[in-house]
């Protein structure tokens, strides 16, 4: 566990998967945790200090959200869109969408929060990916340079802000079980022929040979939150059971 206790933490994607497990670990370590989900049904009864419905690919919507908090001490943005296709399948539109959801969003997120930040310092950790410009992943084109795009933004924040004690960190899952990536699964079973063909494809991109789980993501994101992680900026870390060993 980390002590975050005192410290005032948003979370975006927190209704379901790595954001509900990173929004529930930083609040079981003490902070106080305003979370945010374009489906707002999802945080109901989470029990955080507030919940929001928010469209983070939204300025006025992200704007409106963070205005009643004049200190913000941690910032956990994962938000996040995987197109799975090759450059081929991807059309304008897919392409399109999976910079909006997955980069343009860190752009406003972080873009309102830090302001709150410059006073005392923070934490800013972005969602990744290792598909980005880690590794290439079969079918990731849009995916991959949308999260390279939040590498490349978040490590550039890093340099920026690093006078200021605000720290920039970017968290890159292997693959983890989530509701989106069972829907992954169920989408490439009608290409492959079978669910069990369609999670085979997947586990067999994991050297540990099982998925990775929301709260071993959640884990890394409260230490980056802690003071023990205060000499900690700009850095990329993998958290993908070996894939990139
Ligand atoms: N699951 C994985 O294998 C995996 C691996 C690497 C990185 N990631 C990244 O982790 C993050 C979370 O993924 P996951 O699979 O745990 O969750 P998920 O995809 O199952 O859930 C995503 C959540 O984000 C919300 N959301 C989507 N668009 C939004 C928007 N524009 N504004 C606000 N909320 C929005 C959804 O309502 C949902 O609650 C994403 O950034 C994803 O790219 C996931």
């Amino acid at each position: 566990m980390s002590n975050l206790s005192g410290q005032i933490a948003l979370v975006t994607a927190a209704g379901q998967g790595i954001g509900r497990a990173v929004a529930e670990r930083l609040m079981a370590d003490g902070a106080e945790v305003h979370a945010s989900d374009m489906n707002g049904a999802a945080l109901e009864g989470a029990g955080f200090a507030s919940s929001t419905a928010v469209d983070a690919t939204d300025a006025a919507a992200v704007a409106a959200w963070i205005a009643p908090f004049d200190r913000i001490d941690t910032l956990v943005h994962a938000v996040g869109y995987v197109h799975q296709g090759t450059i081929e399948e991807c059309s304008p539109a897919d392409w399109r969408r999976s910079m909006s959801i997955t980069l343009d969003s860190a752009y406003v997120v972080i873009a309102a929060c830090v302001g709150r930040m410059r006073a005392h310092g923070g934490s800013v950790t972005t969602i990744a990916s290792v598909a980005s410009s880690t590794k290439g992943f079969p079918k990731r084109a849009a995916y991959g340079a949308a999260k390279g795009g939040v590498i490349g933004l978040t490590k550039a924040c890093a340099a920026d802000y690093l006078a200021e004690r605000i720290r920039f960190n970017a968290v890159c899952p292997g693959t983890v079980d989530s509701p989106s990536l069972r829907e992954r699964i169920g989408d490439l079973a009608q290409t492959m022929g079978s669910v069990e063909a369609a999670e085979k494809w997947f586990l067999d991109r994991q050297p540990a040979g099982r998925l990775g789980t929301p709260e071993e993501i959640a884990g890394m994101c409260a230490f980056l939150a802690s003071h023990d992680a205060r000499f900690i900026t700009g850095q990329t870390i993998n958290v993908d059971g070996g894939i990139t060993i």
